[in-house]
């Protein structure tokens, strides 16, 4: 196949370039890195960059919590104003298959369980108990602590920042243009993904970002919160893996699959910092309690539909994948 690769020149658009390659496709990069003119938001480039395509792989966006509410015309032009403009060409190409790079982000809070109120959706922390180290959502029924579950793909979206919106509106945008072309579009929603050419630590960054330059600094990685918020890492290779595997199986025409991506082994934030670390030859990590308005406490999803319907398996272990990490600039 030849593919358009969007944000093909950023972290995980170029190690999705480099697994499509070695698969035997052809992929097409466009990013505004590399070429000022290979902007999403630019009709004509776009047209240009879709004509022959088979398929788009679209990675291309503006990412991470940002720097406050000052950024938030930029995410929407950038995130949803560019997934807008592209659709709109691949419409007009005649292009029919779309794999976007989504986010565990839409799920806000996720699922958890209340040992009194069964399955509940707790809303925002109250900056009162962040302040007073309590980090635990509580149910929004009894105020006790539920346990926190695996969020599943049907979980109702609950976008709690800026960038989380965008990324939540790209798969409403997706859906209309596959139900009004016909078209297979599908929705990789990623966990925190990590490994070499991770973005260096700016706002935008990712946590294991921060605490690798901290480590390379000679500095202890400063771990918010208590350090027990649990994420789901996720190497890049297999997220590049799995947009290979979505885009050669496509999808049901006329609709939106979504898939959480993630390695299936939730880890915390903690251990994150430790096995960096460790990898690195320390220093050892140090608990802050400080946090970030418009983080939540627990994301950790069920990717198991994503193995089962398209047979792909996380190849890189937590342990392997941060010693890797630690090493690669
Ligand atoms: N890194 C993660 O943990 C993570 C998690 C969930 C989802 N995602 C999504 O994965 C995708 C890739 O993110 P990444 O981590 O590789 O970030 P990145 O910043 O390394 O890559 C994004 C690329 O998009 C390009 N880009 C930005 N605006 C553009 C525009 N208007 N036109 C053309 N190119 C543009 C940038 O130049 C950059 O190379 C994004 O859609 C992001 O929302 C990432
Ligand atoms: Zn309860």
């Amino acid at each position: 196949m030849r593919v358009l690769v969007t944000g093909g020149a950023g972290f995980i658009g170029s190690h999705a370039v480099e697994a499509l390659t070695a698969r035997g496709h052809e992929a097409v990069v466009f990013d505004v890195r590399t070429d000022p003119a290979a902007d999403v938001r630019d009709p004509v480039a776009v047209a240009r960059a879709v004509a022959g395509v088979d398929a788009v792989c679209h990675q291309a966006a503006m990412v991470g919590l940002g720097a406050g509410f000052g950024d938030a015309a930029e995410y929407v032009s950038r995130n949803d104003l560019g997934t807008a403009v592209l659709l709109a060409a691949m419409a007009e190409a005649g292009v029919r298959r779309l794999v976007l790079a989504g986010s565990m982000v839409v799920y806000g809070e996720g699922r958890y369980v209340c040992p009194r109120d069964g399955v509940v959706r707790p809303g925002p922390r109250a900056v009162a108990d962040l302040d007073a180290g309590r980090f635990e959502p509580r149910c929004p029924v009894c105020g006790a602590e539920p346990a926190p579950g695996l969020v599943g793909e049907d979980a109702p979206a609950d976008p709690r920042n800026v960038y989380a919106t965008t990324k939540l509106a790209q798969e409403h945008l997706a859906a209309a243009w596959a139900r009004s072309t016909g078209g297979s579009a599908v929705s990789l929603r990623y966990h925190n993904v990590y490994g070499p050419r991770m973005p260096r630590d700016t706002p935008y960054a990712g946590v294991a970002s921060f605490f690798r330059s901290a480590l390379a600094r000679g500095k202890a990685p400063r771990v918010f919160e208590d350090g027990r918020q649990r994420r789901d890492f996720v190497h890049v290779r297999d997220v590049a893996a799995a947009n290979v595997v979505a885009l050669e199986a496509g999808s049901a025409p006329g609709a939106l699959t979504v898939y959480n991506t993630g390695s299936g082994e939730p880890h915390t934030v903690g251990e994150m910092a430790r096995a960096l670390a460790d990898a690195h030859g320390g220093p050892a990590p140090v608990v802050t309690g400080e946090y970030r308005l418009g983080d939540v406490r627990h994301i950790t999803a069920d990717s198991s539909r994503l193995r089962t319907e398209l047979g792909w398996k996380p190849e890189v272990g937590f342990q392997e994948g941060m010693r890797e990490f630690a090493a690669s600039g």
